[in-house]
């Protein structure tokens, strides 16, 4: 069904995300919507980000979407509260991570993602769920997805920030797992592995991509096109966009545009 996958995050975080979707669905269309007027979300209050969501999730039904991705943990927290606001199904980014590290047997993990989702629980609650016994060291950064918005990707205070919170979840103990809870953090992927390269980081972005490609192709949905075309929608600064495109390499860019929602 040759309809549109959106994609939303608060800023540039989402197109992490992107890179696992064009990987496993190549022949979709997908508009992508990131809020980087008002991000960081992470640390604004519940119905601030409910409310900015909504407005997020009304262009994507002017938009005739067939899906959307929250390409978003933060936003994920809250999935029970619009889930059945639209008639188009939404895929969270939180749930197929729970089912892939349980899949896996990890029983030992940090989860580093921004105060709202580290502090919302939502992650242990699910994980707890599932194994009882398993340990996890929660970490939060006010500050990491703030800095890649901007296009702060190298610089001292980016690796300092990100050495001080993998000094902390090593200090906390024994763990070599950490869920990379914030979708803006595998953009500076590169920065992580310079300063803890003995950690193995789970990228919940893939784990969303899979989810959504098998959601597509259980419901008779998958675009039927040769070649599918990213569109990306801001109400930030467009070459902030251009930068992280470039970063990640993202493929068949039609166009960067401005709007207000
Ligand atoms: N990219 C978002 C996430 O995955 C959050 C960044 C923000 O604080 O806005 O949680």
């Amino acid at each position: 069904m040759n309809r549109k996958i959106g994609v939303l995050d608060s800023g540039v975080g989402g197109l992490s995300v992107m890179v696992g979707l064009q990987e496993l669905l190549p022949n979709e269309d997908i508009i992508y919507f990131g809020d980087s007027k008002n991000c960081p979300y992470g640390n604004k209050g519940a119905d601030e980000i409910f409310h900015l969501t909504m407005e997020i999730l009304r262009f994507m039904e002017q938009n005739d979407v067939k899906l959307v991705a929250i390409a978003c943990n933060t936003i994920s927290t809250l999935i029970e509260r619009f889930k059945s606001e639209f008639n188009f199904p939404i895929i969270d980014i939180i749930s197929p991570t729970v089912e892939y590290i349980e899949k896996i047997k990890v029983d030992n993990l940090a989860i580093f993602g921004t105060e709202f989702t580290v502090k919302s629980n939502v992650y242990q609650r699910l994980l707890k769920d599932r194994n009882n016994e398993i340990r996890i060291i929660p970490e939060y950064s006010k500050t990491l997805a703030t800095l890649v918005d901007c296009g702060d990707f190298n610089s001292d205070l980016v690796k300092d920030t990100i050495k001080t919170h993998m000094d902390n979840i090593i200090c906390a103990g024994n763990t070599k797992n950490i869920v990379m809870a914030c979708t803006h953090f595998p953009i500076v992927q590169d920065i992580f592995l310079e300063v803890a390269p003995e950690l193995n980081y789970i990228d919940p972005g893939y784990e969303q991509a899979k989810a959504v490609k098998d959601y597509l192709h259980n419901n008779g949905l998958l675009n039927k096109k040769e070649k599918g075309t990213l569109n990306i929608y801001t109400s930030g600064e467009i070459d902030r966009y251009e930068k992280v495109v470039e970063k990640l390499n993202l493929k068949s860019l039609g166009g960067i545009y401005k709007i207000v929602l």
